[in-house]
């Protein structure tokens, strides 16, 4: 870091060092952002690492991989649905597949990429799309717990 603010000022010889070690911080927080963007698992990652061990075979009724019968009424229902029931579970799909440590949209992702793959033409979830879901979420909750 010492050597990057010697190079700093070399480049800005008219800057003193309280106005670079701002300058350092802020770029700091930019590259680290980027590194945190790009560290959000793409849909086939998250079927690989997560789904597919149910998936791939359709353990427990689960609608298969590429299972264009299976997938027709999930797409039918529509995307914000289905991962949002996805995401909250029932019968044998565990609450986010099990993996407590996946966020919605990597969840999201995999969906897509499952339905993609049985034809579908869901895209990878923009903030529109993650607002749907969320709210299928709190409306899926409030009727489980109803049903309680
Ligand atoms: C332990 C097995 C298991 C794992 C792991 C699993 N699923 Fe499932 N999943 C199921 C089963 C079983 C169903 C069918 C549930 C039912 O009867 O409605 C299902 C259904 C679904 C559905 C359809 C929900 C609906 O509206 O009917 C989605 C979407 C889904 N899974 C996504 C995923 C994703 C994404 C992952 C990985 C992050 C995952 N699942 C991991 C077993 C699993």
């Amino acid at each position: 870091m010492r050597s990057f603010i010697a190079m700093l000022k070399q480049i800005t010889p008219c800057l003193p060092a309280r106005t670079l070690k701002p300058l350092v911080f802020v770029l700091g927080v930019c590259i680290s952002t980027t590194i945190a963007a790009q560290g959000i698992k793409s849909g086939e990652q998250v079927y690989t690492q997560a789904c597919f061990a149910c998936h791939a075979m359709g353990v427990q009724n689960a609608p298969k991989f590429g299972d264009k019968a299976a997938w027709h009424p999930l797409l039918k229902e529509g995307q914000h649905v289905v991962t949002a029931h996805g995401w909250v579970g029932q019968r044998g799909m565990p609450a986010r597949g099990g993996r407590a440590d996946l966020s919605l949209e990597e969840f999201a992702r995999a969906v897509a990429y499952m339905a993609r793959a049985a034809g579908g033409n869901w895209k990878d979830p923009d903030t529109v799309m993650l607002d749907h879901i969320r709210k299928e979420e709190n409306e899926r909750i409030e009727e489980l717990k109803a049903k309680q």
